[in-house]
């Protein structure tokens, strides 16, 4: 079967960075490009480590491209250093990429890319949805165009994680987020209903550094500050894959339990701002407009992730 293209639309970002290792990682895949966007951290770092992840892992022939650098409405916050740190990435160290971005607007590239292979590009989001929100309104054929979006983000019957209602990617760009759920595009939505039942641990780190491996290194020095802020706020040992679950949408879907709903976003700007929510009981009487998965086969998860992080290092990268 030939490998899902892809390409990812992030704000690396400790577990973005783990999601690009695990694609390149993952044969099922052909990771196609990066597109970033504010949101962990500013644009120039989201770009930077985007720029350094992809040459540690070998893999500078993958383009970047750069992205927004503030959301729609919204004011970038700072929620996002307590948990990878100032530089993104946690304690991991990479030197300067020697690489640079294209040229081309992250939204300009998406919308050229899309339109140039209708039906063959799936595009993750796993950062705020600017980039694909204006990407949408300045050219509404991406579409029908598009193959398939899978994104991490929202909460539904799970908590929020930077309010008591609201999860991070959605937050920091609500309107985004409302734009593109509403657009017309077949959805897969990975949240935190099932992103917390997939967590690292500590122990999961040390298997991975049994091998000599600069990829295994970073993973250690990368989740240190992510897991440190686990230990401290969520008592526990470790830290959750968030978005590297995505990838499971593709090469393990059997691991996720799915639900078609309706799922809309508050943009009031209230206390619920950026919360998201199912309509289960179809009061409102409307199509669902994604596929949502609200269980997982978590720890069977990281094993997977485990062993794929285990093959690229023994690969010698
Ligand atoms: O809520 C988790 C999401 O917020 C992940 O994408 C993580 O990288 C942060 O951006
Ligand atoms: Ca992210």
């Amino acid at each position: 079967m030939n490998p899902s293209r892809i390409i990812i639309d992030t704000d690396p970002g400790v577990d973005d960075a783990l999601t690009f290792l695990f694609a390149l990682a993952s044969p099922e895949i052909q990771l196609e490009a990066l597109t970033t966007v504010c949101g962990n951290i500013g644009i120039e770092k989201t770009t930077r480590n985007a720029l350094a992840v992809l040459e540690l892992a070998h893999a500078s022939h993958i383009p970047v491209a750069r992205g927004c650098a503030l959301p729609l409405v919204s004011t970038l916050g700072k929620a996002g250093e307590a948990v990878h740190g100032t530089s993104g990435i946690g304690e991991a160290s990479l030197p300067e990429p020697k690489s640079q971005p294209i040229h081309q607007h992250a939204i300009d590239y998406l919308i050229e890319r899309i339109l140039a292979e209708p039906g063959e590009i799936t595009l993750f989001t796993i950062g705020p949805m600017t980039n694909l929100a204006l990407a949408i309104r300045k050219e509404p054929r991406i579409v029908p165009s598009l193959k398939e979006l899978i994104i991490m983000g929202g909460a539904i019957r799970q908590g929020g994680n930077v309010t008591p209602l609201a999860e991070f990617n959605v937050h920091a760009d609500p309107h985004a987020a409302h734009i593109v759920f509403h657009a017309g595009i077949p959805i897969t939505l990975i949240p935190l209903d099932v992103t917390y039942k997939c967590l690292l641990t500590s122990a999961d780190v040390e298997r991975l550094n049994r091998i000599d491996s600069p990829i295994a290194r970073f993973v250690r020095d990368a989740t240190a500050t992510y897991m440190d802020f686990y230990r401290k706020y969520e008592s526990f040992d470790g830290c959750a894959l968030h978005d590297p679950l995505t990838i499971a949408a593709i090469i393990a879907p059997e691991l996720l339990t799915f639900e078609e709903h309706h799922v809309d976003v508050d943009i009031s700007g209230g206390v619920g701002n950026g919360n998201t929510f199912a309509d289960f009981m179809n009061v409102a009487k409307k199509p669902a407009n994604m596929k949502v998965a609200l269980d997982v086969r978590g720890r069977e998860f990281v094993e997977l992730f485990i062993e794929r992080m285990e093959s690229l290092c023994r690969a010698g990268l």
